[in-house]
């Protein structure tokens, strides 16, 4: 069943094997290869909706955030609308604007968190409209929106969430194409992008066995009492994530930050303790990035790498590189080796892996 570890150690380490099989049923019957784009039939959204969106606003707490903020990136570089994400755990509490010409796009795993649900509300209440990216079929949140993408990953059961990460930023990818072919992306390019899509599961097939190779890292992020998280642009959602997983499980304090602001303040604080793991793409960003881990370096701060093959780091401790996909979609496969460190930290620290101290699955109060 979907509760058994079987041959794991851990529902975390299942979950994060069990990629593959996550991201093929979220693409499943979703990528229209006539049209050059995907089709999520239950948006509900008529191509003249799509064409009058004027703003995307998305609300989630925690991962379902990060997720979302990986999503907006995707949907402004692809369909060119404004997009942003927003935890939802604060919406409420600024009295938003809701406009009739924004998209609002709530994110839950579970489909029963508190604030996400009173975000919705809140939109609901002044008038606007929400779609839900859900993984819990029938939830409360799938019901309050009526409407949205289900993840079809399957149950997760640590409380940590990793194969969930994975789909929401894959449906996002889906509806980022499908809005923007509606808009002003060719079929050329989103050709390219399904060709991207579909290779997705086999690429991340080839990360999840490779556990073992994150051994050099983790060896240096367990003896460190603080570490940075770096990236630029959809790199930073990684990097958010991927602090975040390190928090969850291993207690370590790890901290996120645009690798552009690491010079507007935190550079303070790096020193031969404090290590900074920079996600580092081959992409038109990498010189920037190349010169962030150098400033890194020039304070003897020890630096770790999610990278992709052939990329050359000069003093960097240790590094993972993964298979290269689209610009748009790397993320998603760099955020993979971060599961596996944070896990195989924790794991070496003797953490309660899927169970965390002070976290449950899901937050169903305020
Ligand atoms: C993820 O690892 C966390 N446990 C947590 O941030 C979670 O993503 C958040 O509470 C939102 O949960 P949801 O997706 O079920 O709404």
């Amino acid at each position: 069943s979907g509760f058994d570890k079987g041959d794991h150690s851990h529902f975390m380490q299942k979950e994060i094997a069990e990629q593959p099989e996550a991201v093929r049923r979220t693409l499943l019957g979703r990528l229209d290869h006539r049209f050059n784009t995907a089709h999520l039939g239950g948006i509900e959204l008529a191509a003249r909706e799509m064409l009058d969106i004027r703003r995307v606003k998305i609300l989630g707490c925690g991962s379902a955030y990060y997720a979302g903020t990986l999503g907006a990136h995707l949907i402004e570089t692809l369909a060119r609308i404004p997009a942003h994400a927003e935890p939802a755990s604060e919406f409420r509490y600024r009295n938003p604007v809701i406009e009739q010409d924004t998209l609002y796009i709530a994110v839950s795993q579970s489909g029963e968190t508190f604030d996400t649900l009173a975000a919705i509300q809140e939109v609901k209440r002044k008038g606007g409209r929400v779609l839900g990216v859900i993984n819990a079929v029938g939830s409360t949140i799938a019901r309050e929106c009526g409407r949205g993408v289900y993840l079809h990953a399957g149950p997760e059961v640590a409380v940590v969430s990793t194969k969930t990460w994975t789909s929401t930023a894959v449906a996002f990818a889906l509806l980022a194409l499908q809005l923007g072919r509606v808009r002003d992306l060719s079929a050329a390019q989103g050709a390219r992008l399904l060709a991207a899509l579909s290779a997705l599961p086999d690429q991340i097939a080839s990360i999840v066995t490779r556990e073992a190779e994150v051994g050099a890292l983790s060896a240096i992020l367990a003896k460190a009492d603080h570490a940075y998280f770096i990236g630029r642009s959809a790199g930073y959602a990684v990097a958010m994530e991927g602090a975040l997983k390190l928090k969850e499980v291993s207690y370590l304090h790890a901290e996120a930050y645009p690798a552009s602001e690491l010079k507007h303040g935190p550079l303070a604080l790096i020193s031969p303790e404090t290590p900074t793991l920079a996600i580092v793409p081959d992409d038109d960003l990498l010189a920037k990035n190349l010169s962030t881990i150098a400033e890194v370096r020039t304070r003897h701060g020890p630096v770790l790498a999610v990278t992709h093959e052939g990329v050359r780091l000069d003093g960097v401790e240790a590094a993972f590189a993964v298979p290269k996909s689209e610009p748009e979609l790397d993320p998603i496969l760099l955020n993979i080796p971060l599961q596996l460190l944070a896990y195989q930290v924790a794991r070496g620290l003797g953490r309660d892996i899927d169970q965390p101290r002070n976290l449950a699955k899901s937050v169903t109060v305020e």
